[in-house]
């Protein structure tokens, strides 16, 4: 399987990002978003990003930018990896519609972080050919790429996909397809953890970050990654847990609920743990 022209569907953050490493690697792209304007704004956060890579040495950004088109629909491509909205119906929808554009030989992949690959599977006519890629913010900065095989896929695509991960300069892992995969299923937890630390007032916001990032070295505490992941995001995944897993530990944490409920979602609402104004 070869995989020379990719369709990104979704702009956003995620989306943008893994547009910008696919063409990175010679390969061509097409970007799709159904909201007016997302494009656009995606190949601008494409352009901030690769500027910041060429300081430090890496390629022209206008050679990689060259590869990616716009498209105002989905098109033919060996090869979808969306990263549309987390919400099932969209990406069932945003599925079904690939599966009747693109040619049977192509993969069709999900950037979810926690909608179950099997289901996404089952509802195209090419089972065998559906896969997790699942990419981490920042995708230009950040390594990993959980790969998540469905019951159905075969071990072709699971091959061709750890392969292209590999290509794209990333590390990719292998994880079956249960409720949060590995990553979030350990990472989620953490940050409602956190959230419940600073809910029954054992620490600030802040030392509770301080504590993450100097005690165990992680690059950001777990509430400012909250802020950077979205907090709507961080209640959906554990809703996701605590359904599929059907433990009440996996409950999301009153007070990431009831920030959601205000709007506070995070550094894309400009106000979350932290203030971003
Ligand atoms: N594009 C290009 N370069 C970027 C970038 C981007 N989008 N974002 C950051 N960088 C570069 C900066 O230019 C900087 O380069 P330098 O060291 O050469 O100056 C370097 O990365 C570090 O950035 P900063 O100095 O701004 O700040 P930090 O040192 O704090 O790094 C960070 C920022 C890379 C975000 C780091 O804090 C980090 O890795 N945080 C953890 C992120 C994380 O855990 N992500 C996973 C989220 S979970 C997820 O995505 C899955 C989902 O399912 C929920």
């Amino acid at each position: 399987m070869e995989f020379e022209h990719v369709l990104v569907a979704g702009a956003g953050q995620m989306g943008a990002g893994i547009a910008q490493v696919v063409a990175g690697s010679g390969r061509r792209v097409s970007l799709y978003d159904a909201a007016p304007g997302a494009t656009e704004r995606g190949l601008a956060t494409m352009r901030k990003s690769l500027e910041k890579l060429a300081e430090k040495g890496g390629s022209d950004p206008e050679e990689a930018l060259a590869r990616v088109t716009a498209v105002d629909d989905l098109v033919p491509a060996d090869l979808l990896i969306e990263a549309v909205i987390e919400d099932a119906a969209v990406k069932h929808d945003l599925f079904r519609r690939a599966d009747e554009t693109l040619p049977d030989s192509a993969v069709l992949a999900s950037n979810t972080s926690s909608i179950p690959i099997t289901s996404l599977a089952a509802g195209t006519g090419r089972p065998d050919r559906v896969i997790g890629m699942h990419f981490f913010n920042p995708v230009p900065v950040l390594k990993l790429v959980e790969v998540i095989r469905a019951v159905q896929t075969s071990d072709e695509t699971a091959t061709a996909i750890t392969k292209l991960a590999e290509d794209l300069g990333k590390v990719p892992a292998e994880a079956n397809d249960f409720p949060g995969f590995v990553s979030n299923r350990i990472l989620m937890p953490f940050i409602n953890e956190a959230a419940y630390a600073l809910m029954e007032g054992v620490a600030e916001p802040e030392s509770i970050d301080t504590i993450a990032k100097l005690g165990f070295a992680h690059p950001m505490g777990p509430l400012a990654l909250a802020d950077l992941i979205g907090l709507d995001t961080c209640v959906a995944i554990m809703e996701v847990l605590h359904d599929g897993l059907g433990n009440p530990k996996y409950a999301p944490c009153p007070l990431l609920r009831q920030y959601v409920q205000a709007g506070r979602l995070g550094r894309k609402s400009g106000q979350g743990f932290y203030s971003y104004t």
